[in-house]
Protein backbone atom coordinates (compact mmCIF):
# COMPACT_ATOMS: atom_id res chain seq x y z
CA UNK A 1 0.00 0.00 0.00
CA UNK A 2 1.45 3.33 -0.66
CA UNK A 3 1.39 6.28 1.55
CA UNK A 4 -1.53 7.61 -0.40
CA UNK A 5 -3.53 4.74 -0.17
CA UNK A 6 -2.81 4.18 3.49
CA UNK A 7 -4.13 8.28 4.06
CA UNK A 8 -6.87 6.88 2.27
CA UNK A 9 -7.51 4.24 4.46
CA UNK A 10 -6.69 6.08 7.70
CA UNK A 11 -8.59 8.98 7.06
CA UNK A 12 -12.30 7.92 4.56
CA UNK A 13 -14.92 6.70 6.94
CA UNK A 14 -17.19 5.43 3.95
CA UNK A 15 -18.42 5.85 0.54
CA UNK A 16 -21.70 8.04 -0.01
CA UNK A 17 -21.71 8.41 -3.33
CA UNK A 18 -20.00 6.11 -5.66
CA UNK A 19 -18.65 7.18 -9.26
CA UNK A 20 -21.81 5.62 -10.91
CA UNK A 21 -24.17 7.50 -8.39
CA UNK A 22 -22.38 10.59 -8.95
CA UNK A 23 -22.56 10.16 -12.82
CA UNK A 24 -26.22 9.20 -12.50
CA UNK A 25 -27.39 11.74 -10.68
CA UNK A 26 -25.21 14.89 -12.41
CA UNK A 27 -27.48 13.35 -15.87
CA UNK A 28 -30.88 13.76 -13.93
CA UNK A 29 -29.77 17.29 -13.11
CA UNK A 30 -29.17 18.45 -16.74
CA UNK A 31 -32.11 16.96 -17.25
CA UNK A 32 -33.94 19.65 -15.18
CA UNK A 33 -31.48 22.24 -15.88
CA UNK A 34 -32.20 21.30 -19.80
CA UNK A 35 -36.23 21.68 -19.59
CA UNK A 36 -36.15 24.73 -17.88
CA UNK A 37 -33.39 27.04 -19.75
CA UNK A 38 -34.59 25.35 -23.02
CA UNK A 39 -38.30 26.59 -21.98
CA UNK A 40 -37.34 29.79 -21.96
CA UNK A 41 -35.32 29.64 -25.18
CA UNK A 42 -32.41 31.82 -24.06
CA UNK A 43 -29.56 32.97 -26.18
CA UNK A 44 -26.92 32.61 -23.61
CA UNK A 45 -26.49 30.59 -20.19
CA UNK A 46 -23.75 32.10 -18.05
CA UNK A 47 -22.79 29.28 -15.53
CA UNK A 48 -20.28 30.70 -12.65
CA UNK A 49 -18.88 27.70 -10.96
CA UNK A 50 -17.30 28.82 -7.45
CA UNK A 51 -14.11 28.19 -7.32
CA UNK A 52 -12.36 25.22 -6.25
CA UNK A 53 -14.89 22.97 -5.13
CA UNK A 54 -17.16 23.08 -7.69
CA UNK A 55 -14.94 22.27 -10.80
CA UNK A 56 -15.44 18.36 -10.69
CA UNK A 57 -19.10 18.42 -10.82
CA UNK A 58 -18.69 21.55 -13.04
CA UNK A 59 -17.03 19.98 -15.68
CA UNK A 60 -19.09 17.00 -15.72
CA UNK A 61 -22.62 18.73 -15.89
CA UNK A 62 -21.84 21.32 -18.83
CA UNK A 63 -20.85 18.35 -20.95
CA UNK A 64 -24.60 16.92 -19.84
CA UNK A 65 -26.20 21.02 -21.47
CA UNK A 66 -27.52 21.09 -24.37
CA UNK A 67 -28.13 25.12 -24.03
CA UNK A 68 -25.79 28.17 -25.58
CA UNK A 69 -23.73 28.51 -22.07
CA UNK A 70 -20.50 30.06 -21.57
CA UNK A 71 -18.47 29.63 -18.40
CA UNK A 72 -16.92 31.79 -15.95
CA UNK A 73 -15.45 31.24 -12.42
CA UNK A 74 -16.13 33.08 -8.90
CA UNK A 75 -13.40 32.37 -6.42
CA UNK A 76 -14.32 33.33 -2.82
CA UNK A 77 -13.09 32.79 0.67
CA UNK A 78 -15.48 32.58 3.30
CA UNK A 79 -12.52 32.87 6.18
CA UNK A 80 -13.76 29.27 6.94
CA UNK A 81 -11.94 27.81 10.22
CA UNK A 82 -11.30 24.27 10.09
CA UNK A 83 -14.45 22.16 9.15
CA UNK A 84 -17.02 25.60 9.72
CA UNK A 85 -17.62 28.79 8.09
CA UNK A 86 -17.99 32.05 9.24
CA UNK A 87 -20.18 32.99 6.30
CA UNK A 88 -17.94 36.27 5.77
CA UNK A 89 -17.38 36.65 1.84
CA UNK A 90 -15.08 38.13 0.48
CA UNK A 91 -14.03 37.65 -3.38
CA UNK A 92 -10.42 36.37 -4.20
CA UNK A 93 -11.02 36.56 -8.04
CA UNK A 94 -14.37 38.30 -9.65
CA UNK A 95 -16.33 36.94 -13.12
CA UNK A 96 -14.66 37.55 -16.02
CA UNK A 97 -17.40 39.83 -17.53
CA UNK A 98 -20.59 41.65 -16.66
CA UNK A 99 -23.89 39.63 -15.61
CA UNK A 100 -26.39 42.49 -16.31
CA UNK A 101 -29.16 41.20 -18.20
CA UNK A 102 -27.93 37.67 -18.56
CA UNK A 103 -29.02 34.47 -17.25
CA UNK A 104 -26.44 33.27 -14.51
CA UNK A 105 -26.81 29.65 -12.63
CA UNK A 106 -24.12 29.75 -10.04
CA UNK A 107 -22.15 26.36 -9.26
CA UNK A 108 -21.42 24.98 -6.05
CA UNK A 109 -20.12 22.27 -4.33
CA UNK A 110 -22.37 22.20 -1.03
CA UNK A 111 -24.75 24.60 0.72
CA UNK A 112 -24.21 24.10 4.86
CA UNK A 113 -25.18 26.87 6.60
CA UNK A 114 -26.38 28.96 3.58
CA UNK A 115 -24.28 32.09 4.93
CA UNK A 116 -21.82 32.00 1.65
CA UNK A 117 -24.36 31.58 -0.87
CA UNK A 118 -26.50 34.00 1.30
CA UNK A 119 -23.91 36.68 0.74
CA UNK A 120 -22.58 35.45 -3.07
CA UNK A 121 -26.00 36.32 -4.49
CA UNK A 122 -26.51 39.26 -2.84
CA UNK A 123 -23.57 40.43 -4.43
CA UNK A 124 -24.48 39.24 -7.65
CA UNK A 125 -27.89 40.31 -7.37
CA UNK A 126 -26.99 43.90 -7.05
CA UNK A 127 -25.49 43.55 -10.66
CA UNK A 128 -29.05 43.04 -12.06
CA UNK A 129 -29.17 39.87 -13.89
CA UNK A 130 -32.18 38.84 -15.63
CA UNK A 131 -32.25 35.66 -13.58
CA UNK A 132 -29.88 34.23 -11.00
CA UNK A 133 -30.25 30.38 -10.22
CA UNK A 134 -28.27 28.11 -7.71
CA UNK A 135 -27.18 24.85 -8.33
CA UNK A 136 -25.47 22.53 -5.79
CA UNK A 137 -24.73 19.01 -5.79
CA UNK A 138 -24.96 18.54 -2.02
CA UNK A 139 -27.35 20.23 0.58
CA UNK A 140 -27.07 19.95 4.23
CA UNK A 141 -30.48 21.39 5.10
CA UNK A 142 -29.97 20.19 8.44
CA UNK A 143 -27.57 23.22 9.68
CA UNK A 144 -29.10 26.16 7.37
CA UNK A 145 -28.52 29.21 9.35
CA UNK A 146 -30.47 31.24 6.57
CA UNK A 147 -33.24 30.80 4.17
CA UNK A 148 -32.21 29.51 1.21
CA UNK A 149 -33.08 26.88 -0.93
CA UNK A 150 -31.20 25.56 -4.12
CA UNK A 151 -32.92 25.64 -7.20
CA UNK A 152 -31.08 22.47 -7.97
CA UNK A 153 -29.69 20.02 -5.61
CA UNK A 154 -27.69 16.48 -6.20
CA UNK A 155 -28.05 15.09 -2.99
CA UNK A 156 -29.08 16.00 0.41
CA UNK A 157 -27.01 14.66 3.03
CA UNK A 158 -27.04 14.90 7.28
CA UNK A 159 -24.33 16.53 9.26
CA UNK A 160 -21.22 15.16 8.32
CA UNK A 161 -18.04 16.41 6.87
CA UNK A 162 -17.56 14.89 2.97
CA UNK A 163 -14.39 15.15 0.75
CA UNK A 164 -13.74 14.18 -2.89
CA UNK A 165 -15.37 15.08 -5.99
CA UNK A 166 -13.89 18.52 -5.44
CA UNK A 167 -14.83 18.71 -1.88
CA UNK A 168 -11.84 19.68 0.06
CA UNK A 169 -10.28 19.19 3.85
CA UNK A 170 -7.63 21.15 3.95
CA UNK A 171 -6.98 21.74 0.31
CA UNK A 172 -7.14 17.83 -0.10
CA UNK A 173 -8.60 14.82 -1.73
CA UNK A 174 -10.51 17.06 -4.45
CA UNK A 175 -9.52 14.20 -6.64
CA UNK A 176 -11.48 11.43 -5.11
CA UNK A 177 -13.46 10.30 -8.08
CA UNK A 178 -16.54 9.44 -5.04
CA UNK A 179 -17.62 11.32 -2.55
CA UNK A 180 -16.87 10.06 0.97
CA UNK A 181 -16.89 10.76 5.01
CA UNK A 182 -14.33 11.89 6.73
CA UNK A 183 -13.22 10.52 10.08
CA UNK A 184 -13.74 12.93 12.94
CA UNK A 185 -10.42 11.94 13.85
CA UNK A 186 -8.91 13.21 10.78
CA UNK A 187 -10.31 17.05 10.97
CA UNK A 188 -10.63 17.15 14.95
P1 LIG B 1 -21.90 27.50 4.21
O1 LIG B 1 -21.61 28.96 4.09
O2 LIG B 1 -21.98 27.09 5.68
O3 LIG B 1 -23.12 27.06 3.45
O4 LIG B 1 -20.64 26.73 3.70
C1 LIG B 1 -20.42 26.40 2.40
C2 LIG B 1 -18.98 26.04 2.20
O5 LIG B 1 -18.43 25.32 3.32
C3 LIG B 1 -18.85 25.10 1.01
O6 LIG B 1 -18.68 25.81 -0.20
C4 LIG B 1 -17.64 24.30 1.37
O7 LIG B 1 -16.46 24.96 0.94
C5 LIG B 1 -17.62 24.24 2.88
N1 LIG B 1 -18.20 22.97 3.38
C6 LIG B 1 -19.33 22.82 4.11
N2 LIG B 1 -19.53 21.53 4.40
C7 LIG B 1 -18.52 20.84 3.82
C8 LIG B 1 -18.19 19.43 3.76
O8 LIG B 1 -18.87 18.54 4.29
N3 LIG B 1 -17.06 19.14 3.05
C9 LIG B 1 -16.27 20.05 2.44
N4 LIG B 1 -16.56 21.37 2.47
C10 LIG B 1 -17.67 21.75 3.16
Amino acid sequence: MNSWEKQLETNIAEVLFDEAALSQRVREIAQQINADYQALDIDELVVVGVLRGSVVFMSDLIRQLQLPLTIDFIAISSYAKGTHTSGMVRILKDIGAPITDKHVLVIEDIVDSGLTMQHLFALLQARAPRSLKLCTLLDKPSRRQVDITPDYRGFEIPDVFVVGYGLDFADQYRQLPYIGTLKPEAYQ
